[in-house]
């Protein structure tokens, strides 16, 4: 069991020893979670919400996470967070969202009042209190850091934590290309699962799965997946050689098809509808050239349709070459984007407990200025194993209350990952133990940018 003590930092159980082995613990054990709780979670950059979802000045929302809860908010200027507590006795102050321009916010207790920047604006029968219990700055709501990026707004409770961007590196100005701060929500879906919070984000990891996970998927482009997980790498074509050019261009369509319906955002409906259009374009001979080929058009097409549309579509081949993304891109902790030609799908977990967490699914794309849909201000909820859920987040969804309960079985004391393809796992993991210990910040958020494209990645080293 890799259990110990690692001196001179704070002691961690089941810490990882060797990072191709994951104690199983870890997903489970209540002092784990405890640790994580309090020296992980205040110390990072969580997703709080959709900048969408506060236009106005006044709109707030609130985001909560393992019982801390802040007010996001649009002031005048900028956009700010609040612990939600009032200064009296401690009240929260606002639940769920809406807006208070002029009125402010109101303590439902005994009536104190705050402005939309924070400031305290009446506190009822003040002579009742000491002076020295009535100082403004005291009074007034305490702030929470709030950054802004890909159109969310990140907060963190940690005042000495890098910024967002330090600590998240690369990542987010290689993401940004692609207009990511320019996409709008077209619907949120949420469930509970009944598993740790890393099991369910482990899922969405590696591609390794699809074989068994996602059959539809790598009967449509099997060659694809035998080329990167089936073969010695770089050994095997990502194309069907036994079949023409034509039908694997067929084939790579269907995978398309499976992956809009499975995933909708992911591969939006509209690209598909993009993709259908070239079917019948001239291509090389040769099965390989003929698949670049087909996606260099089909970059270019999604690029031009798009613009034609009014929607500020980035040059797609263009930043294939000069900023190449992967399918999941993972901004640490808890929040994954899974781009794909115009559009993107956004995942976020957050914990409810050491064997239960909240998952939540975005679908975003990209709208003409002026004609972008209302945002989607509540997360539509459905029992996991609901069937309104896309095919492919159901099928994820079916293994992972299993894993769960395996987790326990005696004699399974840690995960065994592969070296090459799993390396996300063991990497971010290694990151949490980081801050279980107590490294040093900056080293911390250095360790992060390796994460950024190592989806179906290396283990690496992380200087931690
Ligand atoms: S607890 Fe809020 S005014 Fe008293
Ligand atoms: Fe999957």
């Amino acid at each position: 069991m890799a259990e110990g003590v690692d001196a001179p930092f704070q002691p961690v159980p089941f810490l990882i020893t060797d990072p191709e082995r994951i104690p199983t613990p870890r997903y489970y054990d209540e002092e784990f979670y405890r640790l994580e709780c309090e020296r992980l979670w205040p110390h990072v950059w969580q997703m709080a919400c959709r900048q969408e979802q506060i236009p106005n000045v006044g709109d707030w929302i609130e985001y909560s996470n393992l019982g801390r809860s802040v007010i996001v908010i649009r002031p005048k200027d900028g956009i700010k967070a609040f612990h939600n507590a009032c200064r009296h006795r401690g009240v929260q102050l606002a639940k769920g969202h809406g807006s208070c321009e002029t009125q402010g916010f109101t303590c439902p207790f005994h009536g104190w009042r705050w402005n939309i920047e924070g400031k305290n604006t009446f506190v009822y029968g003040k002579h009742l209190f000491s002076e020295h219990q009535l100082e403004q700055g005291d009074l007034n709501l305490p702030e929470c850091r709030a950054e802004l990026w890909g159109g969310c707004v990140f907060i963190n409770h940690d005042d000495n934590a890098p910024s967002f961007r330090e600590s998240i590196g690369p990542v987010a100005e290689r993401i940004d290309q692609y207009q990511i701060d320019k996409m709008r929500a077209e619907w949120c879906f949420g469930t509970v699962l009944p598993a740790n919070w890393k099991v369910a984000m482990e899922a969405f990891m590696e591609g390794y799965h699809v074989m068994r996970t996602h059959p539809q998927l790598h009967e449509a482009a099997g060659s694809l997946y035998q080329s990167m997980y089936q073969e010695p790498q770089g050994t095997a074509a990502p194309v069907n050689m036994r079949i023409s050019s034509r039908d694997n261009i067929k084939a790579q369509f269907k995978h398309m098809e499976l992956l809009s319906e499975g995933m909708a955002g992911m591969c939006h409906a509209k690209d598909v509808a993009t993709a259908s259009q070239l079917l019948d374009v001239d291509l090389p001979e040769d099965q390989l050239q003929a698949l670049m080929t087909w996606y260099g058009i089909l970059n270019d097409q999604v690029t031009k349709q798009g613009r034609a549309r009014g929607e500020p579509t980035p040059d797609l081949n263009a930043l294939a070459v000069s900023h190449p993304i992967k399918a999941v891109e993972f901004i640490y902790p808890n929040y994954f984007l899974l781009p794909f030609l115009s559009s993107m799908s956004a995942y976020r977990i957050r914990p409810l407990g050491p064997e239960s967490c909240l998952f939540e699914i975005w679908s975003l794309t990209l709208f003409p200025e002026g004609k972008e849909p209302p945002p989607v201000m509540d997360v539509t909820m459905l029992p996991y194993d609901s069937k309104e859920f896309p095919p492919i987040p159901q099928q994820d969804y079916s293994n992972i209350p299993e894993q769960q309960l395996g987790l326990h079985a005696d004699g399974f004391e840690f995960m065994r990952l592969s070296k090459d393809i799993e390396g996300l796992i063991s990497n971010y993991q290694r990151i949490i133990d980081g801050y279980l210990k107590g490294v040093d910040a900056q080293k911390l958020a250095k360790a992060q940018h390796e994460l950024g494209g190592n989806f179906d990645g290396q283990i690496k080293d992380l200087g931690l």
